[in-house]
């Protein structure tokens, strides 16, 4: 039997695709459609996922009743028709019956059910849903029971957000960039201030006295909040107000880390929601549990997953993260570290698309890591600002031996951490302003860009590749043989695949 989960119409949409509870392709829809962040479903994905037949039923990943009730209740007007599913699903001639699932239930049975754990204590953590912007589950079998929510307008997420649009940056999209720039700000300047701004301090409500701190802000986040401080606007003012409010963040996480642990008493975490993708703030998880589990796509599209799996409550062995497009593999690894140690650099689009949103060796820009010139050749091409560095993607076995992990994590293999560099002189490329890097541990036996990757080592020495995202500035990451023919053409650099 084959069923679809799909989230779509609203940012990031995705759709995944199950044969007897068996996950057979995810993959978001702007890698089709070419529209980053592409918010609805595409005819080219629609029809790729078809190859598998029609489904019998569709999972949709949230209650679009519910969000139509918060959406007026937000002042954000009357959305009944846009939130019509049916009729949105009839554009691309879907016709099975739907079936909707909450949107933090998604998260967290996203997380949940992909994890190896029996029992644990799951937090979602997002800008919003229906109207649930914080939840914390106890997950145990195959149950997951909801110990507390926090709702809209409280929102730590929106809040994140609209930070991120005062530093200059997209909300909803370049958050990510934010957590970067903050490694170039002074912390402590702005980080009373903004908690004292944005946040309440006092004990209004009971339940939040063990946190010490009442997680409701004190404006409405929908509308951002430009007018935060106008009188700062020198680019160190930006990287001040980035650092503050990362440091504001991480006070937070640990508050609701504290909280949590006194409510659910495993020792097992599940991270979920778009916050769960905020590496620098992951590293203080293991302070509070043992064991970590952040599912590799943990925003709304991994929620495609999770919409299905909160039905069925079945496990589902996350063991990859490549189930997107299969472009097949051709040119032998030989021919590819050759091609890096004479070049230095090359593209590598092959075997099936990462889901989710960070590049795993699959539609990667590799590099050699070592030196002082090979990040301005990568930022030639990447246009990227100075404070992002890049992330080395290492062997696994060998990853201590040059990073330090921060606890509770022994390994990284879908970049959701950051570790501090051993040799940052030697490898200054992929080593952030702050000493840390975004490592992807590569595991024996996990595919094609392992085999690679020991070549290379093989060869050199060295352990590790420089890998960045495959993609044209401003465009998703490379999917297809056109996709990879465009970047080669555009930038002169050769893509293998
Ligand atoms: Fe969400």
């Amino acid at each position: 039997m084959i069923v679809w989960g799909i989230s779509a119409n609203s940012h990031d949409a995705a759709l995944s695709v199950f044969r007897d509870n068996e996950l057979i392709f995810a993959s978001h829809s702007e890698r089709f459609s070419g529209i980053k962040n592409d918010p609805d479903l595409c005819g080219s994905l629609v029809e790729y996922a078809r190859q598998w037949g029609e489904p019998e039923r569709v999972y949709w990943y949230e209650n679009p009743y519910l969000k139509t009730a918060r959406q007026l209740f937000a002042g954000q007007g009357w959305k009944f028709s846009e939130n019509n599913i049916s009729k949105y699903l009839k554009r691309w001639n879907i016709h099975a019956p739907i079936s909707y699932t909450s949107h933090h239930l998604s998260h967290a049975a996203a997380g949940y059910f992909t994890s190896t754990y029996s029992d644990a204590c799951v937090i979602v953590l997002d800008a919003i849903g229906e109207y649930n912007t914080l939840t914390i589950w106890q997950g145990k079998g195959d149950k997951l029971t909801r110990l507390f929510k926090l709702d809209f307008p409280d929102s730590i997420g929106l809040w994140y957000s609209a930070m991120t649009q005062r530093c200059g940056l997209k909300p909803l999209e370049d958050e990510y960039i934010l957590m970067g720039m903050a490694a170039y700000g002074d912390p402590d300047r702005l980080v009373n201030d903004i908690l004292n701004d944005f946040f309440w301090f006092d004990e209004y409500f009971t339940e939040w006295e063990s946190m010490g701190v009442m997680l409701a802000s004190r404006r409405n986040l929908h509308q951002g909040c430009l007018d935060w401080r106008p009188e700062l606007t020198s680019t160190q003012d930006l990287y001040d107000i980035a650092a503050g409010t990362q440091a504001a963040y991480e006070y937070i996480l640990e508050r609701i880390l504290s909280y949590a642990v006194t409510m659910s008493k495993s020792k097992n975490l599940v991270l979920m929601g778009g916050c769960a993708l905020n590496c620098s703030a992951n590293r203080i998880l293991g302070k509070y549990y043992d064991n970590i589990w952040i599912m590799p796509n943990p925003g709304d599209a991994g929620s495609s997953l999770g919409s299905v799996l909160a039905h069925t409550k079945k496990r589902l062995a996350f063991s990859t993260a490549y189930i997107g497009y299969d472009m097949g593999k051709n040119e032998k690894d030989e021919n590819i570290v050759d091609h890096i140690l004479e070049h230095k650099i090359c593209g590598l689009a092959r075997n099936k698309a990462e889901f989710g949103p960070r590049a795993l060796g699959n539609r990667s820009l590799l590099a050699d890591p070592r030196g002082n010139e090979i990040k301005d050749r990568v930022n030639e091409i990447k246009h990227r600002q100075k404070f992002r560095p890049f992330a080395p993607a290492i062997l696994e076995e060998l990853a201590h031996d040059y990073f330090i992990f921060p606890s509770g994590w022994d390994n990284s293999r879908y970049m959701q951490v950051v570790a501090k560099c051993r040799y940052p002189e030697l490898f200054p490329a992929i080593v952030h302003a702050d000493g840390s890097s975004r490592v992807q541990t590569v595991a024996k036996g996990s595919g094609p860009f392992r085999e690679l990757l020991e070549k290379w080592y093989e060869r050199t020495g060295c352990p590790m590749l420089l890998n960045t995202s495959l993609n044209i500035k401003g465009q998703p990451m490379v999917n297809d043989h056109k996709d990879a023919e465009a970047f080669e053409k555009k930038y002169g650099v050769k893509v293998f695949n």
